[in-house]
């Protein structure tokens, strides 16, 4: 039989439900209370109305949230990218080349030093309250390689996603078209069994919009739903490819037409952004108020990976979009949780009301918005996933 515990004592309450609370897209319930039973969210309101249960935490007036949601990262590689950072850092641009140096270092590490690798970041991930994270091959780029990292990344998470296209594999380097070839037929078979998504770089340097077409639509035929690398380094097809395929996410989005804004407006492509990218390459930031006042659901990752991005911190990328993406910090709690839901096409995750599934945050502070007041500080205090207190 599962045991009941309230959290009592909260002062401020993110349920991500308008229904609860204060009627804002937050949901905020002020001192309030949430009961959670074996896996699950049963009760969220004020303190005072709490049904008795068995255990009680008290949050000492501080704030609980929803686990955050990282819709978007690459944790399978070896290897690290230290100078290429420090090259960038003196002026050097970033270009898709990088990816072939994690390549090398993934192809050539054993399966016990790449899940070493993974569990690392994840923990890191953890302890800054990620509860969900989906997860990339695309540093292996043979059959056996990409199906190794998406074998080992279904150990650790159902969110999966096939990037055998991330570049052109070194080996085809004079033929692109035999590898869209391979990736569309003997990878896809290997890969698909371990994975829910299909994703392609859509980018110059890296894959034009009739290969990303063609390789997106070859992974649906398999049963993978579609997510895109879109727009990043430049204007392109990504978006609107994306939104063609109803593709769950079309993620970076940071070169955007007027056309592009519209065609995601009129989806349910979430548009999703990864502040870590534009901070570590040095790059001109996507422009979260044009989307969100356009109307398009907006979700915020970290991109976790050894090249362009390499954090695996959700509460920085809050603080680097509200500084420099012109989101308010209400704006940018939401899409790190119930955007990265949305992203990953899921309703049991992302809010704290009833049904959902028991991933929590409770912060040493009074207020989510603390998360990008007090940037770099370590504000998570406790983080239970699926109804266990897991720090
Ligand atoms: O999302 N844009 C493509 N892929 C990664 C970068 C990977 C790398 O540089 O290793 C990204 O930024
Ligand atoms: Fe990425």
């Amino acid at each position: 039989m599962s045991s009941s515990t309230v959290i009592t004592n909260i002062a401020t309450l993110v349920t991500n439900d308008p229904s609860l609370g204060d009627g804002s897209p937050l949901g905020l319930v002020r001192d309030a209370a949430v009961v959670i039973d074996g896996d699950r969210i049963v009760w969220t309101g004020e303190s005072s109305k709490a049904p008795a249960t068995d255990n009680r935490v008290d949050a000492g007036g501080r704030a609980v949230l929803p686990g955050f949601v990282d819709s978007h990262s690459h944790l399978v590689f070896a290897g690290d990218r230290t100078q290429e950072f420090n090259a960038r850092m003196s002026g050097r641009p970033y270009t898709a080349g990088g990816i072939r140096t994690t390549v090398a270092a993934t192809r050539a590490a054993s399966d016990a030093e790449l899940e070493a690798n993974l569990t690392r970041h994840l923990a890191e991930a953890l302890r800054q309250g990620t509860t969900t994270f989906e997860t990339k091959s695309g540093y292996g780029l043979t059959v056996e390689d990409e199906a190794r990292a998406l074998r080992l990344a279904a150990q650790h998470t159902e969110e999966v996603t096939y990037l055998g296209a991330h570049v052109v594999s070194p080996d085809y380097a004079d033929d692109p078209a035999a590898y869209v070839a391979l990736v569309t037929g003997e990878m896809l078979d290997a890969c698909a069994p371990h994975a829910r998504w299909i994703d392609v770089f859509c980018e110059k340097g890296a894959f034009d919009g009739d290969q990303a077409r063609a390789i997106l639509t070859a992974g649906k035929a398999k049963g993978l739903h579609p997510r895109v690398h879109a727009n990043q380094l430049s204007y392109g097809p990504g978006v609107q490819l994306a939104v063609e395929l109803d593709a769950a996410s079309a993620d970076h989005c940071t070169h955007l037409t007027d056309a592009d804004v519209d065609a995601l407006a009129h989806s349910r492509t979430v548009a999703t952004l990864l502040p870590g990218a534009e901070f570590s390459t040095r790059a001109e930031w996507p422009d979260a108020r044009r989307l969100l006042d356009a109307g398009v659901t907006v979700a915020l990752s970290t991109d976790c990976n050894p090249g362009s991005s390499y954090t695996s911190s959700v509460p920085f990328c809050v603080a680097l979009a509200v500084r420099d993406m012109r989101m308010t910090p209400d704006e940018a709690v939401w899409s790190a949780t119930a955007g990265g839901a949305a992203a990953l096409r899921r309703t049991d995750i992302g809010r704290l009301s009833p049904g959902a599934r028991a991933d929590l945050l409770l912060l040493d502070a009074p207020s989510h918005v603390h998360l990008a007041y007090r940037p770099g500080v370590p504000l998570v205090d406790a983080v239970w996933r699926a109804g266990v207190r897991v720090i």
